[in-house]
């Protein structure tokens, strides 16, 4: 569904991410796992239009998509929940919600719905200021504001971050009930555990390259990938 050849992305002289090439098919759960600074984020970042790439191509259903504005890439269906939820703190849950709507209105009731069937605790809050939501609460809130714009590709960006074990299961079997309903997920996690545990297919990236890859059930046996980052 989503095919990305030869990516290079450059801050200034610094080359983040050089020349990586991966794809994520259609109705997957797909993770990309590496060490700090390895070019995960600047990669997201980069298919959802917020930071324009030096070099390569980027394809959405054979469509190439590479360098849109990201209001564009948002109506052509990938959506991305970004490191740190950033919801709006003095805004109400539903007034967050509406916002991820701000490209497509025809359906507003039926999405509420959704997400506050995906989502009680969302819609129990629906009047609360989104800063008051607890650390998994607002992960939710991130999340429904994202399918608010019905993508056909998820991409979170460490959804787990600072978040306590128990809730990072939560934040995983929602991650799980999403694609079960039909989204495309891409996933980045420190928590390469879980993610691997989840993930169709697993990318492992290392300074800007893409060293592995393979299903999620089989990097995590690889020696490598053991010592390197499940810590066995
Ligand atoms: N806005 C930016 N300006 C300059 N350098 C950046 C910027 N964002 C990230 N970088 C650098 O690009 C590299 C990759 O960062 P990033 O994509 O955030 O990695 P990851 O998400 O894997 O931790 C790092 O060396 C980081 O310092
Ligand atoms: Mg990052």
């Amino acid at each position: 569904m989503l095919k990305i050849s030869d990516l290079k992305v450059r801050y200034g002289g610094i080359e983040a991410v050089k020349g990586i090439s991966l794809e994520v098919p259609e109705g997957q759960i797909v993770t990309l796992i590496g060490a700090n600074g390895a070019g995960k984020s600047t990669t997201l970042r980069t298919i959802a239009g917020l930071v324009k790439p030096a070099e390569g191509r980027i394809q959405l259903k054979g469509e190439d998509i590479t360098g849109l504005a990201p209001d564009k890439i948002v109506t052509q269906g990938i959506t991305l929940v970004p490191e740190g939820r950033h919801v709006f703190p003095d805004m109400t849950v539903l007034e967050n919600l509406k916002i991820g709507a701000y490209l497509r209105k025809d359906s507003l009731e039926e999405d509420l719905k959704w997400i506050y069937d995906l989502f009680p605790r969302l819609k129990e809050r629906s009047w609360q200021a989104a800063g008051t939501l607890s650390g998994g609460e607002q992960q939710m809130l991130a999340v429904g504001r994202a399918l608010m714009s019905h993508p056909k590709i998820m991409m979170m960006d460490e959804p787990s971050l600072g978040l306590a074990p128990i809730v990072v299961k939560g934040i995983f079997d929602i991650i799980r009930e999403v694609n079960r309903q039909g989204v495309t997920i891409l996933l980045i996690e420190q928590n390469a555990n879980m993610a691997l545990k989840v993930a169709d297919l697993a990318y492992v990236m290392e300074t800007g390259h893409i060293t592995l890859s393979g299903p999620g059930q089989e990097l995590m046996k690889d020696e490598a990938v053991k010592k390197a980052y499940l810590g066995k």
